[in-house]
């Protein structure tokens, strides 16, 4: 129950009765007291006509609740509507038929009072309809049991039946009630249905015996024949043939579409039995429906007297088998009349059969009606409160107005009376409990024609009561005349003789007019023939028949009652009963006549207004304040437009509504405040007022948005920062561990190291076995960027123990992968030059100054090229190939005089020549050996054989000596004749005679002849400069 109550408490904030304000240019106001003119009927029609046009077919005049028949399905009857408006206070929702009913059964439960609800409108207009709902809510929502579930179930079942036997086809309605029913639903202290009571009223009892062209009688006798079991239909002696019955053919419609008469007849008999009807009730009652039908087929004929006999005696014999009361009694009675002893005329005879069978029909219909009291009927002794249902005709005008319509319109003016007090009433004792002083309210009291009608002696009935007991003819026209005298100067009376010339023409002779409350109605007295069967069916032997006419009724000495005086007393009854109990009000109109949905008919709708007294009840409750509402209530609502209550307001409520009106601006006569509620006076102020918060709400939305917004902001914040506080934990927690690893690794690694190292020199074993393979392997890697990039590069790096070997092996391969690759470089010359090289390397490397600083100057093929060589010369030394030219110094091996030669190398000899002579020839075969100093001096002497063809050793000074002594000893083919010689070495001048030639260190370089006689050649010292150069 509680989430269904939270739903709908939602769906109630949605529709609130002021929220609907806002919408009211199109849906018009929910309670005609907020219409502005509200004196104005267009006003009113327009507001019903644009709700009526929205599907909203509800509007309250206050707590009186007006309702247009919708003619169409508009699903808000369900049972979630009914939970919506449970429990509410009734203005919170919208208007509803189902918050009248929760409203006076609230009341009812907390107040512990009755209360009744009267539904009045015109045919079709929706009465039943209503009633059936209200029915159903209490049977929804009231709290019930097992047992009670019974009681609930023949108060929803009883209508069915009263329906079958009451309702009938008319030219308005399919299923118009032709009769008045007033029911009472009784509730124990909880609240829960416990039993009910029915009273009905001037059942429709001349449409048994005739209907109008497109009318039926009553759905019964149809559902009998349509649906009746076979079997019973032959013990009743019926034709499931509506056409053969002439009480059912007179309005040609015994079929019609929106009639089921078979799921009728079925819901009819199961309801027959819930309502406890025995077998033999059931038996008897079909018997008097069968009787009825019987009795309508019996045809007259004139005798030779001109007196009526029954033509067709097969009627009779079902009629004394259906409700046996003995065949030739009945015939006769039939025959004979009121009395049953003068013979009628065949008039009359047709008169009497109709009367007995109205008269049966509308007994029985009474038998029925007590029959369900009994089986509602709650046996317990305790307290009971009741809401009394009553479900009444509504005003009725016609072209001609019968003694019916007279009974209808006396009882709808009474009822308007009850209204008019009840309503007078509440608002007086509402103004008192809320200390507001009175306002006398100006109303038209419809007391007066009450009394026209109901007054003892004076009044309409009493004038008909007496004319009709009279002794001696009474006619229509008497009675008339008796009234003219009686009551012809009341305001509101008029025949044809008392009105002017003007209105004279609109009354008939045989009329009277009435000016009701709602209108002027003009009555035709023309009466009925008030035929008495009663003798006859006293003796009937149906226990129906027998029960409705007690022989009681034929004590001559009883002054018997006429049927407006019986109405009239059952009408006070009714006064009485209503009186007592606390009123809610259902006004219904029918919208149009065609039963169209939507369809919106002006005339008819402004006459059903003023005929149901709408425009004068609007007026009593405008008269004072068109607006109540509880403190709370309005401060709830309202108070977002004061600074001073908005949000929350710490005071009582009433001064807090004061606060909110002062701030708003109420004039001091537009409002007074009560003791718990403030009263507006006029729509327009609460329009205002609705307006501005309209505006207002607006903002508030913005703000409350803002405010949620921020909310969720905010708990999304922390929801995220909570998040990410986890998550670095988690982070710091994983990089701890992470680091703690990397710790825990390193000071395994150190360990492994100290220990390795500890244990480097010993053979591989688990203690030094990572560190050993982790210094291989750092020295591999590294040496790996250590690679000399060239032959000369002699730096290696240096290994560690474990790998010396492995590194000597690798600097080999290195090495010989970098001369492989430099020999693969070299070119022929370079190969010839490097020959060379070698050669003069083996001969002068550590023994001879200046021969480091040579190493680089590449050795020149020649140092003149042939054709420097006098031809002469070349002509001489033809046949032999000159490898090798260079020019010399040659000294005179006596004198030591410089002169210039030209040294010429030859594949076999070298040659010393001057100009185009050779001054020497030196065979290599011969060539004895060359020699140098060990300073950088580029004296050479080639020493040759003694003998005397041989002019003795030549000494030669040349510019390039490593060049030339490297060429001459590779041509020679003498590499190990070179000898380097220190400090002074001995030549051969000639045979036997020799000279010396001394080498010193000096400034100047210089050779010249000493005083000694030995050729003395000085070279500044060039160890100091390699020194110094090799030290730069
Ligand atoms: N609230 C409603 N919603 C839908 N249809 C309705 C409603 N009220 C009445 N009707 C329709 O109008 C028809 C006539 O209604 P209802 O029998 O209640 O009229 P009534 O006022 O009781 O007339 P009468 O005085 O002839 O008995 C119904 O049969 C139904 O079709
Ligand atoms: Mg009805």
């Amino acid at each position: 129950r509680g989430s269904k109550q939270d739903e709908a408490g939602d769906k109630r904030s949605e529709l609130n009765m002021e929220g609907a304000l806002t919408a009211r240019d199109r849906v018009g106001v929910q309670d005609f007291v907020l219409l502005d003119s509200h004196t104005s009927e267009t006003a009113f029609l327009d507001n019903l006509r644009k709700r009526y046009r929205e599907n909203l077919i509800y509007t309250y005049i206050g707590t009186l609740l007006v309702s247009v028949n919708p003619y169409k399905e508009l699903g808000i009857y369900s049972v979630k509507q009914m939970e919506i408006y449970q429990g509410v206070n009734f203005f919170e929702l919208p208007p509803h038929i189902y918050a009248i009913a929760d409203n006076a059964y609230r009341v009812m439960c907390t107040e512990y009072n009755n209360h009744f609800i009267l539904i009045s409108g015109e045919s079709g207009a929706g009465k039943t309809e209503a009633s059936k709902k209200i029915l159903q809510y209490f049977a929804v929502t009231c709290p019930t049991t097992e047992q009670l579930q019974i009681v609930r179930d023949r108060l929803l079942l009883s209508n069915p039946v009263l329906e079958a036997f009451g309702n009938a086809k008319t030219l308005r309605n399919d299923n118009s009630s032709r009769f008045g029913k007033y029911m009472d639903i009784q509730f124990d202290f909880k609240g829960a249905p416990v039993g009910g009571h029915i009273l009905s009223y001037l059942i429709e009892k001349s449409r048994v015996v005739h209907q109008n062209q497109g009318e039926r009688n009553f759905h019964i006798f149809y559902q009998l024949l349509e649906s009746g079991e076979e079997d019973l239909l032959r013990w009743l002696g019926l034709e499931p043939a509506p056409q053969k019955y002439m009480y059912l053919i007179q309005g040609r419609c015994a079929k019609v579409s929106s009639i089921n008469d078979k799921s009728d007849w079925k819901t009819v008999r199961k309801a027959l039995s819930v309502i406890d009807f025995t077998d033999t009730n059931i038996e008897h009652l079909f018997g008097v429906i069968a009787s009825v039908l019987h009795l309508g087929n019996i045809q007259y004929e004139e005798d030779s007297n001109g007196h009526a006999i029954i033509t067709n005696g097969s009627q009779i014999k079902w009629l004394s088998k259906v409700s046996p009361l003995g065949r030739r009694s009945f015939h006769s009675d039939l025959e004979a009349g009121i009395e049953g002893t003068s013979p009628l005329n065949i008039d009359l005879a047709f008169c009497a059969r109709d009367a007995a069978a109205k008269a049966i029909y509308g007994r029985t219909f009474t038998w029925l009606v007590n029959k369900i009291n009994g089986s509602l009927a709650n046996k317990d002794l305790t307290r009971k409160t009741v809401i009394g249902l009553l479900d009444i005709y509504g005003f009725e005008v016609f072209d001609t107005n019968s003694f019916e319509q007279f009974c209808i319109n006396y009882c709808n003016e009474k009822l308007q009376q009850l209204l008019i007090e009840m309503t007078l009433k509440a608002e007086q004792e509402e103004y008192e409990l809320e200390g507001i002083e009175w306002e006398p309210i100006p109303y038209f009291n419809n007391k007066i024609i009450c009394d026209l009608v109901e007054e003892k002696h004076k009044g309409i009935i009493s004038i008909l009561d007496e004319e009709c007991l009279r002794p001696g003819e009474a006619t229509d026209l008497s009675f008339l005349e008796k009234l003219e005298e009686k009551v012809g100067d009341h305001a509101h009376f008029l025949t044809r003789k008392l009105a002017d010339q003007k209105t004279r023409k609109s009354i008939d002779w045989v009329d009277f007019r009435l000016l009701h409350y709602a209108g002027e109605v003009t009555y035709c007295v023309v009466g009925e023939c008030g035929l008495d069967n009663k003798p006859v069916l006293c003796k009937s032997k149906n226990g129906i028949i027998k029960e409705c006419f007690l022989p009681l009724e034929l004590d001559n000495r009883r002054r018997p009652e006429t049927v407006a005086t019986q109405f009239k007393n059952s009408l006070v009854s009714l006064i009485e009963i209503l009186m007592s109990k606390e009123p809610s009000y259902i006004r219904c109109i029918k919208p149009n006549e065609g039963k169209e949905p939507g369809k919106f008919d002006d005339v008819l709708i402004r006459h059903q207004v003023k005929y149901l007294g709408l425009m004068e009840h609007l007026r009593v409750r405008r008269a004072g304040f068109a607006y109540r509402r509880k403190y709370e209530v309005f401060l709830q609502r309202y108070k977002s437009l004061c600074p001073a209550t908005w949000p929350h307001w710490h005071g009582s409520a009433s001064e807090g509504v004061e606060r909110l009106i002062k701030h708003i601006g109420y004039k001091p006569e537009e409002y007074k405040l009560g003791r718990t509620k403030i009263f507006i006076r006029f729509p327009r102020t609460l329009f205002a007022t609705e307006d501005a918060f309209e505006y207002s709400k607006h903002l508030l939305v913005t703000r409350i948005q803002a405010k949620y917004k921020g909310c969720l902001g905010k708990r999304e914040y922390k929801k995220q920062r909570k998040a990410a506080i986890k998550l670095e934990a988690c982070w710091r927690g994983v990089l701890a561990r992470k680091e703690a690893k990397k710790r825990m690794w390193a000071v395994e690694t150190i360990r492994k190291f100290i220990k390795g190292f500890i244990n480097r020199k010993n053979p591989i074993c688990p203690e030094n076995d990572e560190f050993v393979r982790f210094v291989q392997y750092t020295y591999l890697t590294k040496l790996k960027d250590h690679v000399p990039k060239s032959v000369l590069d002699q730096n290696w790096l240096k290994a560690p123990a474990t790998l010396e070997e492995t590194s000597e092996l690798l600097k080999k391969i290195c090495m010989r992968n970098l001369v492989r690759k430099y020999c693969q470089g070299i070119t022929a010359e370079k190969k010839a030059q490097l020959q060379q090289k070698v050669i003069a390397s083996a001969i002068f490397r550590g023994k001879k100054d200046g021969y480091v600083q040579s190493i680089n100057q590449p050795f020149a093929d020649t140092r003149l090229s042939e054709t420097d060589i006098n031809p002469k010369v070349l002509q001489l030394i033809r046949g032999e190939k000159v490898k090798y030219v260079t020019p010399v110094v040659k000294y005179d091996r006596k004198g030591f005089k410089a002169r210039e030669r030209q040294l010429v190398l030859t594949q076999s000899a070298a040659y010393v020549v001057e100009m185009a002579k050779i001054k020497q020839k030196i065979d290599y075969a011969t060539l004895k050996g060359i020699s140098t100093s060990n300073l950088s001096d580029g004296l050479l002497v080639v020493h040759v054989p003694e003998d005397s063809k041989q002019k003795g050793d030549a000494i030669l000074h040349c510019e390039h000596i490593f060049e030339t002594v490297t060429k001459l000893c590779m041509l020679a083919n003498k590499q190990n004749a070179v000898s380097i010689v220190q400090g002074s070495l001995q030549f051969h001048v000639s045979p036997g005679k020799e000279g010396t030639i001394t080498f010193t260190s000096g400034q100047e370089p210089q050779i010249y002849k000493a005083k000694n006689g030995h050729l003395t050649v000085v070279r500044p010292s060039s160890r100091t400069r390699v020194l110094t150069f090799s030290q730069r």
